[in-house]
Parts: structure tokens; sequence; C-alpha cells
């Protein structure tokens, strides 16, 4: 079901969504009501083996967020006090937070202008960097930034010779593919976020870790359950871990959501491909590379430095939301910036920052919802002023 009122854009439509399969949700939620069994009832469990089968990857383990993931995944990996790993300078802050909470350093890595993702290129800087500062570089979390999948193929090898594990934080990208591997398969360990505005989200806070490693996957098991041992009673511990369970009402609701995911994902194709063939030439358009399925978290152009904040009011004033994600690269953040950097400048992150703005692509924006959006970003484009 479309969003009836055209005038009236948002920039994420849950209610939409929501009006299409509510009575499924509602009988999903009543079924909790009635086992009432709300932490790791049966709904667990059965969202973990379908967001396996969905992936194609041996293990999907749900948690508490998309931040949780992290700090499970790279609990697993035995990441600590001093332990450095590549993070790219350009990504939500959950991303280092996670490897700063741990006692790791953070070292931010540059990315790709027309990716916006980690550029393989710099992993060998990352090197160099913590040579310098007298840091063991322990592995890399690549972020598929908007929904687009980083260029895995191209530095997954790199790093194994260096001995480096490889987190993809798909926060962002659950749904996408890459030269025929679903998100999920990628690295050592694949985590996402159920966050209610992600491509898949619940009504709260939620996310899963993925792999094919049997034994990363029984260690994060345990993470996410305060250290449990796998044998043994509810209170035999054997290591350290964190209360990181995805609720089962969670759970119910993401897998209903789950049924309609697919059309939503196409819609969002849809909505992107007239987006790129319709705008104006004066923004440039995101990456939609052949042999990769894009989830379009986001739909994000790019401006000159000097307009955005002309397009941006001229937006508003026509009654049509945009965001920008993220106006500072992270190695300016107040949080952030006494951790090392590949460059002093971080050239491509910081200009991105500058000149990077979203605007709505959920895939119940009607075509007349999205024509106006198209209309009136030409209409801005053929301005004087711009
Ligand atoms: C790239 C990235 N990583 C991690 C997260 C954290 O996810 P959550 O909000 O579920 O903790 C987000 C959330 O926006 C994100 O965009």
């Amino acid at each position: 079901m479309q969003n009836q009122d055209d005038t009236n854009i948002s920039f994420v439509d849950l209610k939409a969504q929501q009006e299409r399969i509510r009575p499924q949700i509602e009988s999903a939620i009543a079924r909790v009501f009635a086992h009432g069994q709300y932490i790791m009832g049966p709904e667990v469990l059965r969202l973990e083996q379908t967001l396996a089968d969905y992936c194609d990857v041996s293990h999907a383990i749900t948690c508490s967020s998309g931040t949780d993931a992290l700090l499970v995944a790279l609990m697993a990996l035995g990441i600590g006090p001093g332990d450095a790993v590549l993070c790219p300078d350009f990504t939500y802050t959950a991303t280092p937070e996670a490897i700063a909470l741990l006692g790791g350093i953070p070292i931010f890595v540059d990315v790709e202008p027309d990716s916006f993702n980690l550029d393989p290129c710099e992993i060998e800087k990352g090197l160099q960097v913590a040579k310098l500062n007298g840091l063991q570089l322990k592995g890399l979390i690549a972020v598929d930034l908007f929904g687009l999948p980083a260029a895995y193929d191209r530095f997954e090898q790199r790093a194994k010779e260096l001995g480096l594990f490889v987190i993809c934080d798909a926060a962002q990208s659950f749904g996408a593919s890459a030269n025929g591997r679903k998100v999920g398969q990628f690295g050592d360990i694949t985590t996402t976020s159920f966050f209610p505005a992600k491509p898949l989200g619940c009504y709260g806070d939620g996310g899963a870790v993925f792999s094919n490693n049997e034994n990363l996957a029984e260690t994060m098991r345990s993470i996410r359950l305060h250290g449990k041992a796998r044998t043994g009673g509810k209170y035999d511990i054997e290591r350290i871990g964190i209360n990181g369970r995805l609720d089962t009402l969670q759970a119910a609701i993401l897998l209903e959501k789950l049924t309609i995911f697919e059309i939503e994902l196409k819609q969002r194709q849809h909505i992107a491909d007239r987006y790129s063939k319709e705008l104006s030439p004066k923004y440039i358009p995101p990456n939609d590379p052949q042999h990769v399925r894009c989830s379009w978290a986001q739909y994000t152009l790019r401006s000159n430095t000097a307009d955005r904040d002309l397009i941006l009011d001229g937006l508003k004033s026509h009654g049509v939301p945009a965001a920008i994600y993220y106006p500072k690269p992270l190695h300016l953040q107040p949080a952030f910036n006494s951790f090392p950097c590949t460059s002093t400048r971080m050239t491509v992150a910081s200009s991105l920052a500058k000149t990077v703005f979203s605007i709505p692509a959920h895939p119940y924006l009607t075509q007349k919802q999205q024509t106006k959006v198209i209309e009136k970003l030409n209409w801005l484009a053929d301005q004087e002023s711009l």
C-alpha cells in the first residue's frame, strides 16, 4: 500500500510499511504475548535460521543493536587495549566507537570518492601508521555505506596475507550483494543493524552478526549471552560477555517484515534508477556498479560545496526533506581527534562531508512524490544562484 497523501513527503515512511502488514505484525506480537518467552523465545531462533538462509551463511546470531553486533564481533576476535583496527573516516560513529570501547585504537583511513567506502589502497598506509605509532594492527572494519558493499574482492586477499581480520559493517547494507556474494558472507564476520530506519528495521533496537566460521560463531553466541558456556547451566560463565540479546518481540516483528523485504528492495532500486536517470547532471549521482546489488539505505547525491546549503534550503521550502550523512569526518570529531589517521587532511572524507546530501528514497514513495523530488531538485539546479 502506498502513502495516499502525495504532497506530504517523509524521509522514511514506517507508517506506510506498517499499514501494509499490520494484521500480520499484530498476530506475531499476540503470539509472543501468549507464550510469554520475552527473552530468547522461539522467534529468536526462527529468525536466526531465516537470516542465515537468506544470506546463505552458516551462522546468524541476533544482537541487541548494530553497535553491540560490532562489539560482539571485535570481542570474539580478541580486540583489547592498544590493538589497532583500521576503519573509514566517513561512517557513523558506532564503527570506531566499538573499537575504542574495548580500549582499541581506531586508525582512520580515507574513502573512495565514488563509492564512499574504504579505499583499498589505504590499507598499506594504515599499516605504516600503525608501525610509526608502535601499534599492533589486528584488522579492519569496512563499512557498506548507504547500502553499497565495499570493494571486498579488492582487499580481502591482501588482508589475509597481512594476517588482518576483516569485519564487514553492514548496518546499512542488509539485503545487498556483490559479485554473486550476499551481504553476510563478507569478511570473517559481518555485522548489521535492525534500527527502525535501516533497510530491514524492527520497532526498537536490534542487530545481528554473521559468519561461516564455526569457532567465531560459538564465541559470539557466548559473548552475546554474558559469556555463558555452551554446555552446562545458566550460571556457567566461561568468558566476559555482554547482555546483547535481541528481544523476542523484535524477532517476531522482523520475521513478518522479512516477508516483504525483497519487494521493498526492488522498489528501492526502481526509485534509485529513476533518480539517477532523471536528475540534473549538476548533481553527481551515487555509484551503482554492475554485478552489485545495493540496498539503498540512502540515495546520496553530491553537489558543489558552495551550493549544498542553497539546495537544502530550497528543498525544505518546497516540502522535500533531505539529510546530511555525515556532516563531519570522524577524525575531526572531539571524541576521535586524538586517534591516528592515514593523512592529516583526509581529503576525500573531508570533501564528502561538505558536499553530500541524501533525499527521500524509501520504498513507499509514490510515483508522484518521486516526480516532485525530481522536479524540485531540477528546478533548483536551473537557478542562476547554483
Ligand atoms: C555504519 C553503521 N554502523 C553501525 C551502526 C550502529 O547500529 P545501531 O544503531 O543499531 O546500534 C549504524 C547505525 O546507524 C551504522 O550506520
